[in-house]
């Protein structure tokens, strides 16, 4: 139940959406308008340098004020709740300004380029009851990982110990063709950030802290600045062991996080987005069917998506507390792709906590690393 002292108490959320391009129209719009429906929310607002797109995209929903410009929008707005859909490089000034309003903050992954950029929006959070601002990892959410995640917790399949975090995909040249795809600056990095990270990022909020990274990456097919595969050892602080791999030359295409456990291994394989039906548990052969038949019970079934991951951001706000997916929880995965490219680069096993201030990696995931950091621009003479 909201706290009484909540400024949202007997209200709608006023919600403002940054980008009106394929996730802010396939995503953040339809689960705030499902929210809107429960009425939880309103949107009130929406954003886009491009003119003509956040004028069609509010004139098909029917919200009220379109706008080319964050601040102003801000100003004249004072939303509860902004979404942001834009490139991965705009995340960091859009967050922080959206947070110097007063507004909680649902971003798009990659959250930021870097983990300096990471922890500046951090210092720009509130203190006491927010705003906050969380990261979209919407694989997290839904009874699916819900329910794998409170068994791995309780330990009720015994200690885990083996685990695979995959992430093979497909994307051709003609992908790559577009400018920004493949460039740091651009694109933030290659498939361990902009592909694999969801994968990832699962893994660790179901398996907890990693305390130690040993990784490769590869530049075999595209013309890119960035990998187009990678692969990673994992240590995790509970001692399991776990192998990455993030790669956009693979024809047949899956994503799989698997997790062996004492007692059963959990298997969770799709593509896009999981229901109950996608994961499977196969029990040691010693284990009794009632356990198996309890391990096996996911409730009703609630498929991953933005909008259970904003239901509980909603429901976040209204108690004034810190959302999942945000502070420490939502920079989890940025630090292991860190650690990734850091080790994959460097040649060295990278330990969690290490890359703070001072080192290349904590302001580029490149880290000016020879032979991955962009070639210097050439200077212009005057
Ligand atoms: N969670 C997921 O599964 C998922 C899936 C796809 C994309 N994404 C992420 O969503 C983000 C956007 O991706 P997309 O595919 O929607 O891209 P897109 O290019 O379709 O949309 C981006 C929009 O941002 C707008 N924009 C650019 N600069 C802006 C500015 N300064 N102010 C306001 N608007 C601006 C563009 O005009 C465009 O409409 C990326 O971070 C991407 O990684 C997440």
């Amino acid at each position: 139940m909201p706290r009484s002292t909540s400024p949202f108490s007997g209200r709608r959320i006023r919600a403002a959406v940054i980008g009106a391009g394929a996730i802010g129209r396939g995503s953040h719009l339809p689960a705030l308008t499902r929210l809107a429906e429960e009425g939880e929310t309103e949107v009130v607002a929406a954003v886009d340098i491009d003119k003509d797109a956040v004028e069609a995209f509010c004139a098909e929903a029917g919200i009220p004020h379109a706008y080319t410009d964050v601040d102003l929008m801000l100003a004249e707005q004072r939303p509860d709740l902004v979404t942001i859909g834009t490139p991965p490089t705009l995340h960091r000034a859009q967050t922080v300004s959206a947070l110097r309003a007063g507004a909680w903050v649902w971003c798009e992954k990659p959250p930021v380029p870097s983990l300096a950029d990471f922890d500046a929006i951090e210092a720009e959070e509130g203190t006491d009851g927010g705003p906050y601002a969380s990261i979209v990892f919407q694989h997290r959410f839904g009874s699916g990982s819900r329910h794998v995640r409170r068994l791995l917790a309780e330990r009720t399949m015994g200690r885990p110990l083996v685990a695979h975090c995959q992430t093979t995909w497909y994307r051709d040249t003609a992908y790559y063709a577009v400018p920004w795809r493949g460039r740091w600056q651009t694109e933030g990095g290659g498939p361990a950030m902009g592909h694999g990270i969801h994968q990832m990022d699962l893994l660790l909020d179901l398996l907890g802290p990693w305390s130690e990274v040993r990784a490769m990456a590869g530049r075999l097919v595209h013309d890119v600045e960035t990998e187009d595969v990678s692969t990673a050892l994992v240590r995790f602080e509970n001692g399991a062991l776990a192998t990455v791999v993030n790669s956009v030359l693979s024809p047949d295409e899956v994503s799989r996080v698997r997790v062996d456990c004492e007692r059963a291994t959990v298997e969770l394989t799709h593509l896009y987005g999981h229901a109950n039906a996608d994961w499977r548990i196969t029990p040691a052969p010693d284990v009794p069917s009632e356990q198996v038949a309890a391990w096996r019970d996911f409730g009703p079934d609630v498929p991953s998506s933005h909008l259970a991951q904003l239901r509980e951001l909603v429901a976040s706000m209204r108690a004034g507390e810190r959302p999942r997916s945000s502070g420490p929880d939502g920079r989890t995965s940025l630090e292991l792709i860190t650690a990734l490219y850091k080790s994959a680069f460097t040649d060295t096993t990278v330990r969690r906590g290490e890359i703070g201030p001072g080192d290349p990696y904590y302001t580029a995931l490149h880290g000016d690393a020879p032979g991955w950091a962009p070639e210097e621009a050439e200077e212009v003479p005057a």
